[in-house]
């Protein structure tokens, strides 16, 4: 029996397929945990609207005339750094215990950390090299089956075709991989580069391979005129639109760009395939399916257009975006992508950018009055985007008044997919610089369970690292609110943060002590705060929660998460990696959420 070249990348795939679902199975135990626990039951495919219980004073830019509406505003707690204006929630207890497939699953993640948490590069780990490894031998199996790919380039043709929509299903925002491994689009990036530069390999092997069968055989001339030769030189300069754009060194410099020529590239390649070679007609039904599949969601599901106010929060170097009308949908964690209609100039409104939720969703308050200012961004000017929206920001006539625009929200994406951190009995929670956003939206989300008594956590500690004590001023207040809330919720739960200020001395930080309540830590722990300068040292941070979790026979582990550099996020890892007492501990969850994509 002879296996044609489109039966052995049909196998392939689904193999594949299989392979996702197998990851879907090993996803049931945290799913079942999730939605068992209460407060985790929502699914946060969308953005819900709500009437917002207070309007802004504001300059308003989403009109063309612009109006003052001044109105009365509910005073902050916290200022306009913090995040929102708050009353207590009463509770009942309602405590609950992990359960025995998560303690059996964090056994089986705590044995395999030492391996799967090494790191090759800050970046890469041995656990996803082992994916790309089984994914580049499968591959190469494809390339090689029953066939000499140099002699007969043709099986190379069907490789790059079959992996289309793999390429497309791993970096849609609302995928079916998504859905099925719980890994947000973000997560799932490393796999998509990785079948993205398979594709340019084989593709140019593809290439190649035919131009040197046309010149041996003297046919190159005649052939090039020919049009599916057109049309898969088009298909491959698409391929080499996709590949350039993509490198670092182009994303890192100019994000849109690498954007325009990825959806120019996967246009061309989309079209062009499917004149060059009709048998490919299937793969790239199925990829267009995908990617058409996930606009559609996205544009009539997960995109809300609405009013938001700015506020320029200087001491941070950010804007406050505060979207009252939006009032849950989302879990802690996830980040939206944010375009600004209005304001913004006739070249930016139609970027989109990613940043993290820090408010709590209305879903897990007791009422709706609860969250004053609904959902809520803090956005770092750090290039051309963030330093014009911080500038709009700025524009408001007075520090009390913001700047009113219209904004498209698509969202909400990523975050700890189906893992409950109030589950664990600690937390420790890595924020570097801006990385605080997501950060904070944790603690938020656990101190208002705590105070539901939906928590088995005992302590969260919070480590910041910034730059300068300006930054932490700016957060002061809501930490002393954080912390009022711990000890008012009547449960025992302890809320420390450490801030580590690594372009100071010592004594311009302690000098400020006046101005702000920076405290140093006591020896009884009466207080909650410790302000030091440098880095931090992170394996006996988290030495010191593990060996007092094992000493207090808390056994029902610890989640760690980091959110900052890639280099900070690879500390933090190592630390995880080299922790002794993990098993004792009930195992360690670790999350990493940085900007290494
Ligand atoms: C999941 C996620 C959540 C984030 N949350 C926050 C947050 O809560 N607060 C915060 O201050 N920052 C956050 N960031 C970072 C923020 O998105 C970027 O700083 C911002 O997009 C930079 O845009 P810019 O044009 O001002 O800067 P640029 O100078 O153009 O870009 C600076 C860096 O940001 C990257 N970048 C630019 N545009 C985008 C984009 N549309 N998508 C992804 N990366 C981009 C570029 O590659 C570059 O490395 C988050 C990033 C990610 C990936
Ligand atoms: N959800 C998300 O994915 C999300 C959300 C918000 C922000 N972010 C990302 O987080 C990053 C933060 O950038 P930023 O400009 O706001 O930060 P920043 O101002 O540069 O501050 C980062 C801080 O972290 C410290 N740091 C860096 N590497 C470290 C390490 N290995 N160990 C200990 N400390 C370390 C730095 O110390 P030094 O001064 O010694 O260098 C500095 O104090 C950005 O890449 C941003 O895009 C991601």
């Amino acid at each position: 029996m002879t296996i044609s070249d489109q039966d052995i990348v049909y196998w392939v795939d689904l193999a594949f397929i299989a392979a996702a679902c197998f990851a879907f199975l090993l996803t049931l135990p945290r799913r079942f945990i999730r939605f068992s626990t209460p407060l985790e039951r929502n699914v946060s495919i969308k953005l819900l609207k709500g009437s917002p219980p207070i309007e802004r004073p504001a300059e308003d830019t989403s009109s063309s005339s612009p109006v003052d509406s001044v109105t009365s505003t509910i005073p902050t707690d916290d200022g306009r750094g913090g995040l929102y204006r708050r009353s207590a929630a009463a509770a009942s207890p309602t405590k609950r215990h992990r359960g025995f497939l998560l303690e059996a699953a964090s056994r089986v993640r705590s044995c395999l950390q030492s391996f799967t948490l090494f790191s090759v590069t800050s970046e890469k780990t041995a656990g996803r090299l082992v994916f790309i490894f089984l994914y580049i031998v499968a591959i190469v199996a494809a390339c090689f089956a029953h066939t000499d790919p140099f002699a007969k380039p043709n099986r190379l043709g069907f490789v790059v075709a079959s992996q289309i929509p793999i390429a497309v299903a791993l970096s849609t925002k609302t995928s079916i991989v998504t859905l099925l491994t719980s890994k947000g689009y973000e997560k799932l990036n490393f796999l998509h580069r990785c079948v993205g530069i398979t594709i340019f390999v084989v593709a140019n092997f593809h290439f190649l391979g035919h131009i040197y069968g046309f010149a041996l055989t003297g046919t190159l001339h005649k052939k090039l005129k020919q049009p599916f030769v057109i049309w898969g030189i088009f298909t491959l300069i698409g391929i080499y639109a996709l590949f350039l754009s993509s490198l670092p060194f182009v994303r890192r410099r100019s994000y849109s760009l690498f954007r325009a020529f990825h959806f120019i590239g996967i246009v061309l390649v989309l079209v062009c395939v499917n004149f060059h070679r009709h048998q490919t007609r299937k793969f790239i039904a199925v990829a267009a399916g995908l990617y058409g599949a996930d606009l559609i969601l996205r544009f009539t599901l997960r995109q809300k257009i609405t009013k938001a106010y700015l506020y320029a929060v200087p001491e941070l170097g950010m804007t406050r975006v505060e979207i009252p009308s939006i009032r849950g949908g989302w879990r802690a964690g996830q980040h939206i992508r944010l375009r600004v209609l209005t304001g913004m100039g006739p070249t930016m409104w139609f970027e989109t950018h990613p940043f993290s939720i820090v408010s709590v969703s209305s879903d897990n308050h007791l009422n709706n009055n609860e969250l004053g200012d609904g959902l809520v961004l803090m956005c770092k000017r750090v290039g051309g985007w963030t330093e014009r929206l911080y500038a709009l920001a700025s524009s408001a006539r007075s520090e009390e008044k913001a700047v009113c625009v219209r904004v498209s929200l698509d969202g909400p994406y990523g975050g700890l997919a189906d893992v409950v951190l109030t589950n664990y009995t600690a937390a420790l929670l890595v924020a570097g610089g801006s990385g605080i956003t997501f950060s904070l939206g944790l603690v938020e989300d656990m101190v208002q369970k705590a105070s539901r008594f939906q928590t088995n956590l005992r302590i969260i500690h919070l480590v910041w690292i910034v730059k300068n004590h300006t930054n932490y001023r700016a957060l002061a207040a809501e930490f002393e609110s954080l912390n009022a809330r711990c000890i008012a919720s009547g449960y025992s739960l302890r809320f420390k943060v450490s801030i580590f200020c690594t372009r100071e001395s010592i004594t311009s930080v302690s000098s400020t002590q006046e101005n702000a309540p920076i405290l140093r830590e006591e020896n009884d722990g009466s207080k909650f705060k410790m302000v030091d300068t440098g880095r931090p040292d992170l394996p006996a941070i988290l030495d010191t929660i593990a060996n007092d979790a094992a000493v207090k026979q808390w056994r029902n582990g610890i989640s760690v998460c980091v959110c900052g550099p890639v280099e900070l996020a690879h500390k933090v890892r190592e630390s995880v990696r080299k922790l002794r007492t993990r098993s004792q501990v009930g195992g360690v969850y670790l999350h990493e959420e940085t900007f290494g994509w």
